[in-house]
This record gives structure tokens, sequence and C-alpha cells, in this order.
């Protein structure tokens, strides 16, 4: 495998973590490039389920470089924590994760301000995972972050964190809130720093080192295409670059060093949180809960549900450069008599084959659909392409045309051992 970046294409949960999980395989370094511990990236393994928030999934295969890099947000405690739970699941973390110096620190009082934001926001609320990545990310643009490097100087640390928290303590009292308490902060983040110091160093510099190796490259995108900042149905997002282009800047990896873009999609479609979401449907999602899926690995909410949007998905294909395309959840239409596939938009009088950027001309948008005729048959045992069901390859390959990408894989469970490869 070249050096590829994966990323989803709708709104996240997508099934990356599986599919990052099954490349890993034939990567020797998995970067984590954006994002924070927002994301729920869900394996399973000969039965045991692991989900990783910042560690990339690639931790769980021997022998990998995993990176947080330096266009992530870290929440030292959340990262010390997933540590323990994969150490207690027999995973041996040891030197095998590095991180980035330049990568930000999510400090106590962002998951305050993120739900205070919220809350306040009322029926505006964009539904987020009140993580505090929206107002750390704020911070990192407005120049007054804290960054990884800074967390573990224990000299210069404790005087960046009281000056960031005196101002941290105006912005909390307008919605009349008051930061944790500074020591307790700074007893905790410098354990944190203790424990961390050495995986952080610059990653950069170790990157290049790995490239100049010849070692294979796996970018592991975190949320979806929009979700993210800039192509995303804003303000309904999150606060990072999920697309393509994102690995680059969050990595340092320059772009000529890609050399595939695998896109994840589910085969139909899920959005946790608010937002236009223009094929949602009340019959699929009732199924899918039903059957006990499509809750939220991150925050347990249940995920809204919908058909196949090939607009939307056909779209991210453009943005990111998807050459390859990984269907997950196929298995999850196996009882439908009939499945929809929305081909286009209505926009008033208009039709419309793309996504319109503002997320109020999305939603009212009326979903154009194409229905296929269900296969009725279980597919979670398959495990090549000719044991798919006739009507199930016919449905998987109009997918492909309608988005314009290649499969080159098919998912059928949750299990890396339930997966039909075609490249
Ligand atoms: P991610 O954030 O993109 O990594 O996706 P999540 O882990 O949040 O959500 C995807 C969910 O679908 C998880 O529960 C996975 O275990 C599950 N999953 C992934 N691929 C498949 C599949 O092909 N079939 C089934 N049944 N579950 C899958
Ligand atoms: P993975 O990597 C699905 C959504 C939230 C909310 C919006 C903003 O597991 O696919 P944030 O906390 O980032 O400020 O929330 O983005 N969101 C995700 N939805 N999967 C994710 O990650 C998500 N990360 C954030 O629900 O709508
Ligand atoms: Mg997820």
């Amino acid at each position: 495998m070249a050096n590829t970046i994966l990323v989803g294409t709708q709104w996240g949960d997508e099934g990356k973590g599986k599919i990052i999980d099954v490349l890993t395989d034939e990567a020797d370094v998995v970067v984590r490039t954006q994002g924070g511990n927002n994301a729920g990236h869900t394996v399973f393994v000969r039965g045991e389920k692991y989900i990783l928030h910042l560690i990339p999934s690639g931790i769980l295969r021997p022998g990998k470089l995993c990176v947080i890099g330096n266009g992530v947000v870290v929440n030292p405690l959340s990262l010390i924590s997933e540590i323990e739970t994969l150490e207690k699941l027999g995973v041996r973390i040891g030197r095998k994760l590095l991180i980035s110096d330049a990568a930000h620190v999510a400090l106590p009082f962002h998951p305050k301000l993120d739900e205070a934001r919220e809350k306040a926001k009322g029926k505006k609320r964009i539904g987020t995972t009140k993580r505090g990545i929206g107002p750390a990310y704020a911070d990192k643009a407005s120049r007054v972050g804290i960054r990884m490097g800074d967390l573990v100087d224990a000299e210069r640390f404790p005087e960046l964190l009281r000056e960031r928290m005196r101002e941290a303590r105006r912005i909390l009292a307008l919605y009349g809130l008051r930061p944790p308490p500074y020591r307790r902060t700074l007893d905790a983040y410098a354990e944190a720093a203790e424990r961390l110091r050495p995986m952080v160093t610059n990653t950069v510099v170790r990157l290049h080192r790995e490239i100049a190796k010849g070692k294979r490259f796996l970018f592991e995108g975190a949320q979806g295409t929009y979700l993210d900042i800039d192509h995303g149905t804003y303000p309904y997002v999150t606060s990072s670059n999920t697309t393509a282009g994102g690995a680059c800047a969050g990595s340092g990896v320059p772009p000529a060093k890609i050399d595939s873009v695998v896109g994840v999609m589910k085969a139909y479609t899920t959005r946790v949180g608010e937002g236009p979401f223009p094929t949602e449907s009340e019959e699929i999602s009732q199924a899918l809960h039903a059957m006990g899926r499509e809750f939220g690995a991150t925050t347990g909410r249940p995920r809204r549900c919908g058909w196949f949007d090939a607009v939307l998905v056909r779209q991210a294909v453009k943005i990111n450069g998807v050459d390859r395309l990984a269907i997950t959840n196929v298995d999850g239409l196996d009882a439908f008599d009939r499945i929809r596939v929305c081909v286009g938009y209505r926009l008033g009088n208009r039709r419309l084959d793309w996504v319109p950027s503002r997320a109020a001309d999305l939603a009212a948008c009326r979903p154009v659909y194409r229905e296929f005729p269900g296969w009725k048959q279980d597919t979670s045992g398959a495990r090549a392409w000719e044991e798919l069901p006739a009507a199930c390859r016919r449905y998987l390959e109009s997918l492909a045309e309608l988005v314009g990408a290649r499969p080159a894989i098919v998912s059928v469970g949750p299990d890396r051992e339930q997966t039909i490869r075609l490249d």
C-alpha cells in the first residue's frame, strides 16, 4: 500500500476505525491529523471491542508507529485514560505512540465553555460532543493556545496556564460560570505531563525521517466531509478540516507524498447532532435502532439515520480526491424490501446535482430518489464479492457509479474478518 489518506465522506461514523484497522496491516505508520476526543472509532478484533478517541486505530496491530499530529487537539487527561483502558485490554503502547509538540492542549475550561455556549444557543445548538473541541481550536486560531510542547515544559507551563485561565475566567463569567480551580488543574495537568513527556516530540522531523526510510503512511481522518469547517454544513460542523487537505496541514507531510485517498461511506447515511439531513428517514432510523445499531461511540446518542445520499458523497469524492471507496455497514440493509438512494435534490423549482453551501438551502432540499430492490438475505458471512446476493452487488455497483469512484473494500460486519477486498 502506498501513502494513503482515509476520510469520511458523510457526517462521521462511517466505519473509519474498522477500515483503518484493515488497512493498517499494509502500513508502517498511522497518523491522526485533526479533531480530538470528539472522535470515536470502533474496532472489533476477534470479538473484543475497542473504541479509540485520540489514539490512532493502528495501535491495535503490533509493530506500527502511531502518531498524534500537530493538527490534533489533545486532552491529556482523556489521552491517559485511553492509554490505561487499552493497556487493561492487553494492548501494549510502549514506544509506539508519539505526540506532536505542536498539537494544542484542551484545557478543563474548554468543555465548560463548549457546554455553556450550546446551552445559550438553545434550539439553535450544534449538538457538539461537549469535549471542548471548538473552544480549543478557537484558542489556537486566536494565538492564545497552549501546545503539548508547553505542557511538558515544567518551568513554563504553570505561568502559561495561569495566564490562560485569567481570560477564561472572564469569558466563563459571561455565562455565570467559573473555571475549575487553577491549583487543581495545574496538579492534574502536571501529572499528565510527566506521563506523556517521553511521547512528546517534533513529529514533523520524525515523520520525514520515516518517509526517507520508505515507510508507508496511513492518515486516519476523524469526523467526515460534511463536518468540515469549510466544506461542511456550517455552522453545524466541527472546528477542523476533516477533508483530505487537512491531513497534510495536520502532519507536515506534503501533498506530493500522498498516493491514494480512501473515502469511507456507509451504505446508508447517519448523522449525530443537529443540522440539515435531506434523506433522514424515520423508517430506516427505527429499523436500525431496533437492531441495536447506530448509537454514538463517543456520546452514546442515537444517531439520526437516512437513505444513502449520492449527491453528498459525489461532492465528497471531488473535494477529497477519493480514488478508492470503502463501503461499510452493507449488512445493515439486509432486511429491507426496497432501498432508496438520493440521486439529486429539488430546491424550489430547481434541480440540483451538487450540495449547496448554505445549511438553510440544504435543509430546504427535497431528495429525488431512485429505488432499488432489497436482497433480503444475510450478507454478514460473505467474504468474497461473488458471495454477495446479486441485488446487493447491483446496489453497490450503482452507488460507486453514482459517486464516481471505484469500490475497493466492502464491509459486512464490524469485525476485521467481515471484509471483502476488491483491490
Ligand atoms: P468511525 O467513527 O467512522 O470509526 O465509526 P464508528 O466506530 O463511530 O461507527 C461505526 C459503527 O459501525 C461501529 O459500531 C462499528 O463497529 C460498526 N461497523 C463498521 N463497519 C461495519 C459493518 O460493515 N457492519 C456492521 N454491522 N457494523 C459495522
Ligand atoms: P468520528 O471520528 C460523528 C459532530 C457532533 C456535532 C458536530 C460538532 O467518530 O466520525 P464537536 O464536538 O466536534 O464540536 O461537534 O460534529 N461530530 C461527530 N459526529 N462522528 C464524529 O467523529 C464526530 N465528531 C464530531 O455530533 O454535530
Ligand atoms: Mg465515530
